[in-house]
């Protein structure tokens, strides 16, 4: 879900409805503000800021102080009524709210007792009718109120909630999700990431777990919830508005997808000496000794980040000769995984805060393990949690399906392998040359097979109408077809497979019949004539082949219905190369059958929950 709000001089209701745009893309099956000016006034519906602004117009829009939400459901379906604002039932407390309360069920049954009735489903109207609760009953200031409420909350919250008491000021929390402060001129701005704020003010504060912020707009006071004076740190924040605007692009997913040369590039700059034979990667210095002498690493990861870990488990057991396990961050927290103090842990996450990677982290730390982050967002609460870290520098990735966020994942994963591998003495100085050479050849690479762009949607054409489809690769190409499936599915509800070629056989070889695209990854490498039996396996049953290969490969040509030609490269950054045009199949296909490509429904960007 995302959070926005707003205490100042200017008008409120534009720059909430702005920021929910921004934020839009955290969560959007429904959205609402509250107004406060002599009173306050929520409107708020089910489906998409645009809707908000239809459902609220012509209302009474005053006020410079407020807050909006848009939400990606946990309890309670995306309705009018779950949507958020929630208003406590006298009416004293209104709330926008991100997180998970857990003990919910237990603190509506007590205030239900004291004769509280609710109207929504969701674990936040309990909250806000919790806070309402103490403050009558305790007869303490709004902000006491908040902190005491919070102190009997089990779970997660980014929150900002106003009193109609105490109507100058807002009050906002955080403990798991996140929530920053905009600094400007007698004015202050709260919102879930930094994209809302960037156009007002470039002052962050980003708030740390179990911190309070009361907030009027001539002043802001921090502390936490047990009451202790916390001293606000203001940063820069780097983030600029072209950053998140979609510019001439129809579409974010298309923009970023095209940003990977840059994108990239940014994720190696000043990491690979200029004559390209070091790699220096300064966030993980202190921990190198922990990281050259790892008896295992195990990479912790959700989504697509979690395919990014499978391509480093390949390279740097390749490289480095570590054994790697990937974990599935959800699984791994909730097993009660052999972790060992000389395990490097290693947590992949775009956003920083999917809840479950979080998690991960806080249980491995505690069990002695050295931790490193591979994030894009900077400041987000992962790398705020971990011993070292890199971060993959993509700029912010709007569009739901990740595609620059991967390869810069996969960029990093590939210079630690390296530069591990050559720190452990497994990888020989010349080859250690060679690969750092082939991965800044990298972007000019990418450049070549955007070029394509039009044939490959030719390809999305024929195939736009397909109910399902396999994907297969072999070795470090395998994470790839997983991928690809996962994009397709992600954006155009094509029930979509990734498989390991060998494997097919043992099942999925049972659903190819003439209707069944197979998307092959067949560049040249150390298994190519594996992968070349494995299409004639698929053409064997009548199934569409359309394998992507290395430039002027000639036998696949002949086997395959379509072929995707990609610059001959060292089989190591294969992986980065070979998603491209899956991506953009995925991106053509999806756009054709008329989905929502940036906000593919059910889905939200940024999971804060378990
Ligand atoms: C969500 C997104 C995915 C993403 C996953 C992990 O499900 O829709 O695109 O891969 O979360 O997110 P993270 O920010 O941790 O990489």
């Amino acid at each position: 879900c995302g959070i926005v709000a707003y205490v100042g001089d200017k008008v409120a209701y534009p720059i909430l409805i702005k920021g929910l745009q921004r934020l839009e893309y955290r969560g959007y099956d429904s959205a609402g503000v509250a107004l406060i000016n002599s009173d306050i006034h929520t409107y708020k519906c089910l489906g998409k800021v645009k809707d908000l602004e239809t459902h609220a117009k012509g209302k009474h829009l005053s006020g410079t102080i407020g807050m909006g939400h848009t939400r990606w459901a946990t309890h309670g379906e995306p309705n009018d009524t779950n949507a958020h604002p929630h208003t406590s039932m006298n009416g004293k407390f209104t709330l926008v709210h991100n997180g998970i309360i857990e003990n919910y069920a237990h603190l509506k049954k007590e205030l239900e007792l004291r004769g509280y009735v609710f109207q929504s489903e969701t674990d936040t109207e309990v909250l806000v009718n919790l806070i309402e609760n103490i403050y009558q009953e305790q007869k303490v200031d709004a902000e006491i109120a908040v902190r005491l409420a919070l102190s009997k909350v089990i779970g997660a919250y980014g929150l900002v909630i106003s009193c109609t008491e105490e109507k100058e000021q807002l009050i906002a929390a955080r403990k798991g999700s996140p929530l920053v402060i905009g600094v400007g001129d007698h004015e202050y701005y709260l919102a879930s990431d930094a994209s809302p704020i960037v156009e007002y003010t470039d002052q962050v504060i980003y708030m740390n777990d179990e911190d309070v912020a009361i907030i009027t707009k001539d002043d802001l006071i921090l502390k936490n919830i047990q009451n202790d004076a916390q001293k606000p740190k203001i940063q820069k924040v780097e983030l600029t508005i072209d950053e998140i605007d979609k510019g001439e692009y129809e579409h974010f997913m298309l923009k970023e997808i095209h940003e990977q040369p840059s994108s990239i590039g940014d994720t190696f700059r000043g990491r690979i000496s200029i004559d390209k034979t070091k790699i220096f990667l300064g966030g993980i210095i202190d921990v190198m000794p922990k990281l050259t002498q790892a008896k295992r690493i195990i990479i912790v990861a959700c989504g697509t980040s979690w395919h990014a870990a499978m391509v480093g488990e390949y390279l740097f057991e390749e490289y480095a000769r570590i054994p790697v396990e990937v974990e599935y961050a959800s699984e791994f927290r909730y097993r009660n995984p052999v972790i060992n103090a000389d395990d490097v842990l290693i947590a992949i996450s775009q956003s920083g805060e999917t809840a479950d990677t979080l998690a991960a982290i806080k249980m491995a730390k505690k069990q002695g393990a050295t931790i490193v982050g591979i994030c894009n967002v900077v400041g987000s609460s992962i790398p705020r949690e971990t011993h070292a870290g890199v971060y993959t520098h993509a700029g912010p990735e709007i569009g739901v399906a990740s595609t620059k966020a991967f390869t810069s994942q996969v960029t990093v994963l590939t210079m630690m392998a390296f530069m591990l591998g050559r720190k452990r003495g497994s990888l020989y100085d010349e080859l250690y040359k060679q690969l750092i050479q082939e991965l800044t050849l990298v972007p000019e690479k990418i450049k070549h097979i955007l070029r394509s762009e039009q044939y490959i949607k030719d390809i999305a054409e024929t195939y736009k109408d397909a109910s399902n489809s396999l994907y297969l690769g072999r070795g470090v190409l395998f994470p790839v077809a997983l991928e690809g499936a996962l994009k397709l599915k992600e954006i155009s509800y094509i029930h979509a497979e990734g498989y390991p070629a060998a494997e097919m056989k043992h099942g999925p070889i049972a659903l190819i019949d003439e209707n069944m695209p197979v998307f092959v990854l067949a560049t040249k490498d150390k298994s190519y004539e594996k992968i070349v039996s494995n299409i004639q396996e698929v053409k064997a049953r009548n199934g569409k082949v359309i394998a992507v290969v290395t430039e002027g490969d000639q036998t696949i040509k002949k086997l395959a219905d379509h072929v995707i030609e990609v610059p001959d490269c060292h089989e190591s950054v294969a992986p980065l190369l070979t998603v491209i045009p899956l991506q953009i199949v995925s991106y053509y296909i999806a756009v054709m059958r008329g989905c929502n490509v940036d906000q593919p429904r059910n889905l939200a960007k940024s999971v804060t929950v378990e």
